[in-house]
């Protein structure tokens, strides 16, 4: 029997039993149905957000750029710079009264419960020339000084070969406190550290300023675009030359960019005006 016929047969039955309304089922909305796309095997990934607003795929939040909370300056840090130090003694006394701001800064509360110390900076406070680096590391944490790892190791024999003196240069990072297991800053945590840096340079007053890898460079100039394209000529900071080159952890692990970072080297040391051999 055709499921038709059954159908027809129930219904007579119904009717015959005195049923003459069946109230109205809600069906749910159809489906539509999606237009099948060849799927890409090499990049599925960069592909979601074609598909932004479909539930299956990435929630909307996570296709938003970041949010950053803006930061304030705080009025301790606004009262050292007012002051526009000048001297090497009064630019001493501005860093070290920025330092102690720093060491009770709570705004990463997660870096500061996880913190042994602030790493400020250290240095030459008239130096001619600023290393900025990415964040405190294990050692650092310990010991209060940027670059005194393995890393920094490596960057005093940079320093060496170039014919400069450690203690001639300043040197800081992007953050003053160490992010646990040295991951890369957050772009909140960059934001909210920045006003130090940004003080340390307008008391400094740096010729040049070097950033040491990926995440000092982008940060200071608020670039996109990686180190390797960074690298080998100089870019502006507030009117200073800021050349970029790759950081010594990275050369650590990828010695063969050594060579690069010579490269670099010899264009600031022209600049300078002390030349290096080839
Ligand atoms: N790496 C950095 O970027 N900074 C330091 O101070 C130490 C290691
Ligand atoms: N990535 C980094 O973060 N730094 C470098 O110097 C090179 C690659």
């Amino acid at each position: 029997m055709s499921s038709r016929r059954i159908w027809k047969q129930y219904l007579e039955t119904l009717q015959s039993a005195g049923v003459t309304f069946l109230p109205k089922v809600h069906l749910p909305e159809p489906v539509p149905v999606r237009e099948k796309r060849p799927r890409s095997r090499s990049a599925p990934a960069a592909r979601r957000s074609d598909h932004a607003g479909s539930s299956r795929l990435l929630p909307p939040e996570k296709l938003q750029p970041e949010k950053i909370q803006p930061v304030p300056m705080l009025d301790a840090t606004a009262d050292i710079l007012n002051e526009s130090p000048e001297t090497t003694e009064q630019k001493s006394e501005a860093l070290c009264r920025l330092a102690e701001v720093v060491a009770g800064c709570r705004r990463c509360s997660a870096l500061a419960d996880t913190r042994n110390q602030t790493v400020f900076g250290v240095g030459h406070a008239d130096a001619q020339i600023m290393f900025i680096g990415e964040a405190p590391g294990a050692d650092e944490d310990r010991l209060g000084e940027p670059f005194v790892g393995r890393a920094g190791q490596l960057l005093n024999r940079i320093i060496e070969a170039c014919g400069l003196k450690r203690e001639e240069l300043y040197i800081c990072n992007i953050l003053r406190c160490r992010p646990p297991g040295n991951r890369n800053p957050l772009p909140q945590e960059a934001a909210n550290c920045r006003e130090f840096l940004d003080a340390q340079i307008r008391i400094v007053q740096p010729e040049y300023i070097v950033c040491w890898g990926t995440v000092a460079a982008r940060n200071l100039l608020n670039e996109k675009r990686p180190i390797g394209r960074l690298r080998g000529s100089f870019h502006d900071y507030e009117g200073i030359p800021v050349l970029c080159t790759y950081h010594p952890s990275y050369l650590l692990r990828n010695p063969s960019a050594k060579k690069d970072v010579w490269q670099d080297m010899k264009i600031l040391m022209k600049k300078l005006g002390l030349p290096l051999p080839e």
